[in-house]
């Protein structure tokens, strides 16, 4: 089987409401990542999701909403909350909320929070605004392997077992959306890093944000259900080094990930892959998981990866770095 593209056309978008709305699995564009969307309020639709991504049904998903009003039909909203959807949406922050027993307990993995965002992409927009139901969309990837940002990204890694994808090019972003959990008492705590820093929504909130907490602390171990250490990763085994301390070098068969060109050790032999033209973070997160996947299938047999230079501006990138490494 081989999957359907549809486009960005007004008919295009009228077939891939009927599908989301007949019960069927798309993979749509964000911002962010490309996701694989089902109507989130069609509990069978939504297992589906599960079984195609071989994803643990202990793995909660996000909902996607195209209004920002529709945030009170699924969750209880508080004052932080309203703050940072004004700020922030659309865009690349996930608001985990106390849900409403309008989301069917699969989407949330029997949690008694949600996930939910208004994502930045036109085509998506659209979509989303023309249905009344919001989606569950994880990334459209099998679990644990990189993200797609790019449409024919889902047809290689899930062309098989998906029917429908929706094309809206490359994704602006490029890594995840950050995820801020809004329930504590202790104050709004990050479980995931991503586009949106940690000092942006302190500076609208105008408090302090709680850094996240590891899957493995006892702490609190059930908060970010879906932080395993490794994630993100390429099948090609691979290393992560610190910014611009290549010394540990392979042979030709070596593919090396550099942030941006920069003059490599002398006696090199293997592949370079600088991530981007400039150490600019944006930029780097644009490109980060297309370079991956083409490192990947070049058929290394190991590649080392630069982590990023230090600064908060790059909280994310380290992140997805550090989960991707698989040795
Ligand atoms: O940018 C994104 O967020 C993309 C696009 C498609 O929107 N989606 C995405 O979904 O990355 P996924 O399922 O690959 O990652 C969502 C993460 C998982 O780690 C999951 O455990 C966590 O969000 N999550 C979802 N609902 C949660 C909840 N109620 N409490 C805590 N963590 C939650
Ligand atoms: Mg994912």
């Amino acid at each position: 089987m081989s999957p359907q593209f549809y486009r960005d056309t007004p008919s295009d978008i009228d077939k891939v409401a009927e599908l989301l709305n007949t019960g069927e699995l798309v993979a749509i564009p964000t911002e962010t990542v490309y996701g694989l969307a089902a109507n989130a309020l069609n509990p069978v639709a939504v297992s589906k999701i599960f079984s195609v991504k071989q994803r643990a049904l202990t793995n909660p998903l996000i909902i996607h909403i195209g209004k920002v009003s529709q945030v009170t039909e699924y969750c209880e909203v508080n004052d932080s909350a309203i703050k940072l959807a004004q700020a922030f949406w659309p865009g690349a922050l996930t608001l985990v909320l106390p849900k409403k027993s309008t989301i069917p307990d699969i989407v949330t993995a029997g949690l008694n929070s949600v996930g939910i965002r208004m994502p930045n992409h036109p085509v998506t927009l659209q979509l989303l605004q023309r249905l009344d139901f919001p989606v569950a969309a994880p990334s459209a990837n099998p679990s644990k392997y990189i993200s797609p940002t790019r449409a024919n990204h889902v047809a290689e890694s899930l062309g098989h077992a998906i029917g429908h994808i929706l094309d809206g090019g490359p994704c602006s972003r490029g890594i995840e959306s950050t995820i801020v959990d809004l329930r504590i008492e202790a104050g709004p705590r990050i479980l995931r890093y991503g586009p949106i820093s940690r000092q942006e929504l302190e500076a609208v909130l105008d408090m302090t944000i709680l850094e996240p907490i590891e899957a493995s602390s006892p702490l609190e171990p059930k908060t970010s259900p879906g932080q395993e250490h490794i994630h993100y990763s390429p099948h090609t085994p691979m290393k992560a080094v610190a910014y611009r301390s290549m010394d540990e070098w392979g042979d030709s068969e070596t593919g090396y990930i550099l942030i941006h060109p920069h003059e490599p050790p002398q006696g090199l032999s293997g592949t370079l892959y600088p991530i981007a033209k400039l150490p600019d973070s944006k930029d780097v997160a644009q490109n980060l998981y297309s370079i991956l996947r083409k490192a990947d299938q070049a058929g290394h047999n190991q590649l080392i990866i630069e982590l990023p230079p230090g600064g908060s501006e790059w909280d994310a990138l380290r992140d997805r770095i550090n989960r991707a490494t698989n040795t």
